[in-house]
């Protein structure tokens, strides 16, 4: 059954306000339901309207639902703490500071973020867990590189004959953690991933390029929603009409391309989508009336 959706997009496309709207919908039918983001600029707590951040808290007006905004700063240094530990025993200061500086660089941030994903993806006791931005498959391949440093050590360590099996141990054991998300992100059973565009040539090329990254990795897309539909009802002044008319030839596009996959199309709402109020409409319109048996 499905447990896990991510959400993918360029910045401004709606990632947030669909997670938040797809999270409110599984939690009102009765799914304990937790959204997660790694976004710094930490915008749930603008959308549900109350501080949330790098904690698990529940959200007020909707029973079942939980937040947390991942800060990107305690993250990486727990991140960096995590990596480094089970190296103390078995290097020197000098090759400890080498190592700390070549984790000091953005992709440590994005790494810390998977990890804290991974963490969610283990034993959670939520049915259902959103992830508002999705790693790329950008983020995802520089996690095959400490999977090939630690298959390296252990090699070396059996070889030798050495015993730095509590780090080695250590090592192996992130390695099976990281094997197993890996393993859930590919199963189209339990994961969704969705893409979030604007109907805009650049936003289209932008999804289809990232798409490709996942799939070259064994992920695939699950779902498409266009966000920011000119309503036709609107696409009366000339100007909004020339509009709604270049949007609807990317939509046709679209639906070329992605030939097969489910395209969910979202009206701009006459308002941002902030306050539960908001955060309804937009799941009325995603879920088709919000019944509980749909997917989508
Ligand atoms: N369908 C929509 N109608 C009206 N406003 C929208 C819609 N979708 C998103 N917005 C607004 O656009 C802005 C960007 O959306 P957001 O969900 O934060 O994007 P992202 O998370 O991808 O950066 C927010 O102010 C949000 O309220
Ligand atoms: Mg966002």
């Amino acid at each position: 059954m499905l447990r896990y959706v991510f959400f993918s997009g360029k910045g401004g496309v709606g990632k947030t306000s669909m997670a938040c709207a797809t999270a409110m919908h599984y939690a009102r039918c009765g799914e304990k339901t937790l959204i997660v983001t790694t976004d710094p600029a930490a915008n749930l707590s603008d959308v549900f309207e109350q501080r949330i951040g790098h904690r698990i808290t529940p959200v007020d007006g909707i029973p079942g639902l939980f937040a947390m905004e991942i800060d990107p700063d305690i993250a990486t240094r727990e991140y960096i703490e995590h990596a480094i530990e089970p190296m103390r025993e078995v290097f020197d200061g000098e090759t400890l500071s080498v190592v700390q500086e070549q984790l000091s660089g953005p992709c440590t941030v994005e790494m810390a973020a998977f990890e804290k994903f991974i963490d969610f993806m283990g034993e959670t006791g939520y049915g259902k867990i959103i992830f508002d931005t999705a790693p790329t498959g950008h983020t995802l391949r520089l996690l095959e590189l400490p999977v090939e440093w630690s298959r390296h050590i252990e090699e070396s360590a059996r070889g030798s004959g050495q015993t730095c099996m509590g780090p080695v141990g250590l090592i192996i054991d992130n390695k099976r953690k990281f094997d197993e998300a890996m393993a859930k992100l590919k199963d189209r059973s339990l994961t969704d991933f969705v893409f979030v565009m604007h109907a805009e040539e650049s936003s289209l090329s932008e999804t289809i390029r990232s798409m490709d990254e996942l799939r070259a990795i064994g992920i695939n897309t699950s779902r498409i929603i266009i966000n920011s539909l000119i309503p036709a009802a609107e696409a009366v002044h000339p100007f909004f009409r020339a509009k709604a008319e270049a949007q609807n030839a990317v939509v046709k596009k679209a639906e070329a391309v992605f030939a097969g996959l489910p395209i969910e199309k979202i009206e701009l709402l006459d308002d941002e989508i902030k306050g539960i109020n908001m955060i309804e409409k937009c799941a009325e319109r995603l879920f088709k009336g919000g019944a509980c048996n749909e997917k989508y």
